[in-house]
């Protein structure tokens, strides 16, 4: 099972050796590896237990492989962290829930892949421990001696180009870091083109099929350094193919932005009347970085807090108390939790009350009103309306301590009609006089007939009329009021919408007469009259 999985995975790989040399099988490097000095080594395994990759443990939850090595989907796949035999009863075997491939990452182009890294989220940490990586953006000098370790073939022909099965205990071997043009020779500048790959290679050892995103480190056991990732090459272990390797230092940014928390952001704050306006940035250290997937903000004196998306950069904070310096932190989140917060103290500019509206609510009677904000201390308020600058004062009333906004209604009746009015209302908390809101009272206009009321029904006794009240137009609302009469006299009590005539109504005239008060001024209209048929 092991071996036709590594066979497929390593098939691009196998279609470019050209010419088929001796039969001789070629190791990967001869030594069983021990647990003392691969400790941070994984295998990636189907959930049949069957290793078709390596890996590094970079972080508790994390660990490092080959791009090319997302083969299954994360739920399909589980990682031995930590053991050199994968058969071992006592072996830790973990869940995975993601598989994060290099933004970079490019499918094999002539068996090349590019950026050939991916980093796998395990759903619980390991114990085994973390290799550290390597330093720097450039790979270690030509010669330097490293090692690599796997579960994968040891050997390969290329006389018929197959490759030997893997193993169940992890191999080693030493490779020496090969200078750039001959891997740039060996495999062409378009395979072989970019400063995050080079090339390692001692005679008759190298990794080979199954070993792919694997680790290559220099020193060993607790003072290995994570140097590459085993990505490519042709065969196993020719003289002139070297194996190519990810260069892990080249990659750290992308590495540790994924596998750490992330940055605190940028803040900036900017104050309004009562509000707050938070915006951000979020710290990139480098394009390839892993964006954060939210933020969270917090109020530290009123313990608000508001998670946000990661895509999210501005935040308007209103109804705050105001007089007082508030402190706002932000933190990036990411998978691995929430980064460090940065923060900044503004203090919003003072707005106890806000003005909403100034109606009339009928004939000489307004409403106005007026919220205030959630205040700590017990809160003054009156009233005071008036025109041309003179305000009559309301007596003052108290709005005691609230955690949320308080709606102040007041109805005053009495207004005189036609009179622009004002009102404005003054708070007091002690500390804070604030400025007085001021609203307008719209000019009300006259009601105005449309249509005029008029008379429905048969002007006969016994036989019931009503009093149509037409259409009007005119500041709302309206008091109507309606009033028949008989002879033009009113009749005491007849004041509903119906009317029915009797025998003493015979042959006199009904009409009704229609008051329509509104904000604007009363308006009186008599419909025209009826005879009533006796
Ligand atoms: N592509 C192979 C894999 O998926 C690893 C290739 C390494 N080959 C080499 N000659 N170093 O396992």
């Amino acid at each position: 099972m092991r071996f036709g999985l590594v066979l497929t995975l390593c098939l691009y790989v196998a279609a470019l050796t050209g010419s088929a040399l001796a039969a001789t099988p070629r190791i990967v490097g001869g030594q069983e590896a021990t647990a003392a000095d691969w400790g941070f080594v994984a295998a990636l395994e189907t959930k049949h237990g069957s290793s078709f990759c390596g890996g590094a443990v970079v972080a508790p939850q994390w660990v490092l492989t080959a791009g090319h090595c997302r083969l299954y989907s994360a739920s399909a796949v589980q990682v031995v962290a930590g053991a050199t035999d994968l058969a071992a009863p006592n072996r830790q075997v973990l869940m995975v829930d993601r598989q994060l491939r290099h933004p970079l990452y490019r499918q094999p182009v002539k068996g090349a892949p590019r950026a050939d890294l991916m980093l796998v989220h395990l759903t619980s940490a390991t114990t085994a421990p973390v290799i550290p990586i390597a330093t720097g953006t450039k790979a270690p000098a030509v010669g330097t001696l490293l090692h690599v370790a796997g579960w994968g073939s040891t050997a390969y022909s290329s006389r018929d180009d197959t490759y030997g099965p893997g193993v169940t205990l992890l191999r080693q071997t030493a490779v020496r870091v090969s200078p750039a043009d001959t891997c740039a020779t060996a495999y062409g500048t378009k395979a072989f083109a970019t400063a995050a790959m080079f090339c390692a290679a001692l005679p008759d050892k190298d990794a080979c099929a199954g070993d792919s995103g694997g680790p290559l480190v220099s020193g060993a056991g607790a003072s290995g350094i994570l140097v590459g990732v085993v990505s490519w090459g042709t065969g196993c272990a020719l003289n002139d193919y070297p194996g190519v390797y990810s260069l892990a230092a080249h990659n750290r940014c992308w590495i540790e932005s994924t596998i750490g928390l992330p940055g605190a952001p940028d803040v900036a704050l900017a104050t309004d009347d009562g509000s707050l306006v938070v915006n951000w940035e979020s710290s990139k250290p480098c394009v390839e970085a892993t964006d954060p997937t939210g933020f969270r903000i917090r109020i530290a004196e009123t313990g608000h807090q508001i998670d946000v998306g990661g895509t999210v950069r501005r935040l308007d904070l209103a109804g705050l108390v105001n007089g007082a310096p508030l402190t706002v932190l932000v933190s990036a989140l990411n998978i691995n939790g929430e980064g460090p917060a940065a923060s900044k103290t503004a203090t919003p500019g003072p707005n106890l009350v806000t003005a909403v509206e100034a109606v009339w609510s009928a004939y000489r009677q307004v409403t106005t009103t007026f919220v205030l904000a959630p205040h700590a201390t017990d809160v003054q308020w009156r009233i005071e309306g008036g025109s041309d600058l003179k305000f009559k004062a309301a007596p003052w009333q108290v709005a005691p301590a609230a955690s949320e906004p308080t709606i102040i209604s007041f109805a005053r009746s009495g207004v005189p009609r036609g009179r622009q009015l004002e009102f404005r209302i003054a708070t007091f908390d002690g500390a804070i006089t604030s400025t007085t809101e001021r609203i307008e009272l719209s000019v009300a206009t006259p009601p105005v007939a449309i249509r005029r009321p008029h008379l429905r029904g048969t002007a006969a006794v016994g036989t019931t009329l009503h009093c149509d009240l037409g259409h009007w137009s005119g500041t709302r609302p309206f008091v109507v009021v309606r009033q028949w009469l008989r002879d033009d006299q009113a009749l005491a009590d007849q004041t509903a919408a119906t009317f029915v005539p009797r025998t003493v109504d015979a042959g006199r005239t009904v009409a009704c007469r229609v008051t329509i008060s509104g904000p604007g001024g009363i308006v009186r209209r008599t419909t025209s009259g009826l005879v009533i048929a006796s």
